[in-house]
């Protein structure tokens, strides 16, 4: 039997990175998890076991060590590289600047460093649909300008031109930004999922706060969007159908050097009052909600076109809504601390 593919999860721990790495086990992959735990449980692994029947390596460090980041490549054999690990909180990055642009861009520059000093030149980078700043056409299609309305934007939009430069100076770089539009749910075990250690500042996970009674109502932050219903629209997917991307996306970079960036949407869009709404139909829970202000950062409207997607990886989203809800909340029914 041949050798099999050791994938690097930086952030492995979190959110996407744990169904990242359930996906890449199923496949017959073996997964290390890099994770300094500062937005992630250690039961997280235990989990992720649980579903595959065998563990990802664990090393518990920091992307901005560069002791550690050396390390790992010199004592693990790494064929690529998904890196998931960073900040990613829009309010969060207006009043810490310095530490979004120290973990999710110098950060990213030492596990580049590490990458190149080991010759391990397959990457594929969390980017973000926020890369695309507040755009006024949709839907988006991966040429459209760029701009950033935060500094956590600013950190993906940064790391994206460093990514293509690297591309461009060294051929054997094979980079994919995945701009992320806006993910949900979670596996449908019920054993791993959204959960941010402190305050969330992502919509489901303080939807399903409320409808579990622990907190007592949902901000809905805008009503005054030139939207439908006035309030904000973004492209939600299923978590698993984004981490089925990567995987697309994985061994697309096998065959192909260079640099490019891939929208992972589902290409619609939906109101916060319309995923209010599918959620509290789905679990059949009702969801208190009150206005409050825009929040600073936050866009009107925001969907993919993810033809090529489609196009490059053969993928495509194909998870409902309703999924979604259901998951998503299946998660915060069964999930033990
Ligand atoms: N969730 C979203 O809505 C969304 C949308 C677009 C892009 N992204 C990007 O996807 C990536 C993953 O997002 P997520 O939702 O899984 O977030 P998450 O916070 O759940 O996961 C990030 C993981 O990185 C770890 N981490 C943070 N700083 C680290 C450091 N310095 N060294 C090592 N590990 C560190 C955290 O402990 C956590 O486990 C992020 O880069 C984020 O910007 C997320």
């Amino acid at each position: 039997m041949g050798r099999r593919e050791t994938i690097l999860a930086c952030g492995g721990a979190g959110f996407i990175g744990s169904h990242a790495c359930v996906v890449l086990l199923l496949k017959g992959y073996d997964v290390i998890v890099l994770d300094n735990f500062a937005n992630a449980r250690r039961d997280v692994l235990k989990h992720i076991s649980k579903i595959c029947g065998r563990k990802p390596h664990l090393i518990q460090g920091d992307i901005r060590n560069r002791a550690c980041m050396h390390d790992v490549f010199a004592n693990y054999r790494i064929d690529a590289v998904m890196h998931f690990a960073g900040l990613k909180s829009v309010s969060e990055s207006v009043s810490l600047p310095w530490l979004y642009y120290d973990i999710n861009v110098h950060g990213t520059l030492n596990l580049l460093t590490a990458m190149r000093e080991a010759e391990v030149f397959r990457l594929i980078y969390s980017s973000s649909c926020t890369v695309y700043g507040n755009a006024e056409h949709m839907p988006l299609t991966e040429d459209c300008a760029r701009g950033f309305t935060s500094p956590y934007g600013h950190t993906k939009l940064v790391v994206e031109d460093i990514l293509h430069e690297f591309a461009k100076a060294d051929t054997r770089w094979a980079i994919s930004c995945l701009r992320y539009f806006n993910p949900l749910g979670a596996h449908k075990s019920g054993t791993i999922g959204e959960r941010q250690l402190g305050t969330p500042s992502n919509l489901m996970p303080l939807i399903v706060q409320v409808a579990a009674g622990e907190r007592d109502f949902l901000r809905v932050y805008g009503n005054d969007y030139p939207t439908a219903d006035g309030t904000a629209v973004r492209d939600y997917i299923h978590v698993m159908d984004l981490v089925e991307g990567h995987l697309a996306a994985l061994v697309y970079i096998q065959e192909n050097e260079g640099w490019h960036a891939v929208n992972l949407g589902r290409g619609k869009g939906t109101s916060v009052l319309q995923l209010i709404g599918t959620f509290e139909t789905a679990v059949n829970r009702s969801v208190p909600w009150e206005f409050a202000p825009r929040r600073f950062g936050d866009i009107p409207v925001c969907w993919a076109d993810p033809t090529l997607a489609s196009r490059l990886y053969g993928w495509a989203a194909h998870r409902s809504l309703e999924q979604m809800c259901l998951d998503a909340w299946h998660w915060q029914c069964s999930y033990l601390p």
